[in-house]
């Protein structure tokens, strides 16, 4: 009896060692070893017939026997299962780490600096004036007199009867000569608000307003400065086009198009299928404008301009929809 545990004992020893790290064996030894028809279950059975004598001092053995298995098989269980959790869990000091979140400027914000950047160049000052605006600097200031029909060519937002969310940022031509005696060359961004919405306009957009008033300045100055201009915001090739318009405070007026640069002048939606993009809206100032604000007309002239700055950014990276830049669809922007 007692030759037979020692076997069984170093034997299962062996064979434990020979699987460490491996669960499934050594679940399939504990089996072997204790389970029911186990090699030493049965071992433990035999000692009902041994004679009543040595019963006791057999069992008392075996018993012995049969714990330290167990608990040796126990702890080769934990070791194995500690091993293969440290393969799961394992941590890759190699790996390269993930870049923290950077934020970007908003496209927007990105053309406006760009637009205003190519104009300082040229000499131009940044102004800027409140997007809260009286009546009479946004319409009355500019030509446009209370019941005025021109009044509809931009449905305004009011804030009351006298205060208006500008529709443009031509009042800063306004609030610039009233401060400024000539000559002045100035730009303007800001947000400008409307009561329109579709693919091409937003309730909220951007202009950037320029004005340059002084002695002897001509249509041809308007044309150069604008053609200057378009060749370094998009490339030497871009044409565009001077079409005649109206606006109460300038005369002459005339809007400018660029070629569409989603369908490169064949016609798409974006272009309403005519080819050509309005970008911006300009001409030579009026001189009921410059009285307003107590220019000398027979000494000075000037021209204007007020561009969409959405309108230059969806050209720029040829995006058919207005409305993706305020959609805070943070795949989209990111890419800019
Ligand atoms: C004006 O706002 C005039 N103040 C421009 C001007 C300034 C003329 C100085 C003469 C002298 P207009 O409404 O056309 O004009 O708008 C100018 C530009 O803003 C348009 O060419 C277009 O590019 C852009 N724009 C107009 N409405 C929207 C809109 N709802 N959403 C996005 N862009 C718009
Ligand atoms: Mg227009």
């Amino acid at each position: 009896m007692e030759q037979q545990l020692d076997e069984i004992e170093s034997e299962a020893q062996r064979e434990l060692a020979a699987a460490a790290g491996d669960r499934r064996r050594i679940e399939a030894l504990g089996l072997k070893y204790l389970g029911r028809k186990g090699r030493m279950t049965q071992l433990l059975r035999s000692i009902a017939s041994l004679a009543p004598e040595a019963r006791p001092a057999a069992g008392l053995r075996a018993n012995e026997t049969k714990q330290r298995l167990s608990a040796a098989i126990e702890a080769a269980l934990r070791a194995a299962e500690r091993i293969e959790r440290s393969r799961v869990e394992r941590i890759d000091v190699t790996l390269p780490g993930r870049a923290p979140l950077c934020g970007t400027l908003h496209p927007i914000t990105q053309i406006s600096r760009e637009i205003c950047d190519i104009f300082e160049r040229m000499g131009y000052d940044i102004v800027e004036g409140p997007e809260v605006e009286k009546d009479y600097y946004n319409f009355e200031a500019l030509n446009i007199p209370k019941n005025h029909p021109a009044r509809d060519m931009q449905d305004t937002f009011f804030v009351s009867e006298e205060v208006v969310l500008r529709t443009h940022t031509s009042p800063l031509q306004i609030r610039t000569m009233e401060r400024h005696p000539p000559p002045v060359r100035v730009i303007a961004p800001g947000k400008v608000f409307r009561c329109d919405s579709d693919q091409t306009h937003t309730p909220m957009f951007h202009q950037v307003e320029g004005l340059l008033v002084d002695e002897k300045v001509s249509f041809g100055d308007l044309k150069g400065t604008l053609t200057a201009f378009v060749h370094q915001m998009f490339d030497e090739e871009t044409r565009l086009r001077f079409r005649p318009s109206f606006f109460p405070f300038t005369e002459p007026s005339a809007e400018v198009d660029i070629l569409c640069v989603i369908c490169r002048g064949t016609g798409c939606r974006v272009c309403k299928q005519t080819g050509w993009l309005e970008i911006l809206g300009s001409g030579m100032v009026h001189p009921a404008v410059f009285e307003n604000v107590g220019y000398d007309t027979r000494r000075y002239t000037g021209f204007a301009f007020g561009m969409g700055v959405e309108r230059v950014a969806m050209l720029k990276y040829g995006i058919d929809d207005l409305r993706k830049f305020f959609e805070n669809d943070l795949r989209f922007l990111s890419q800019f």
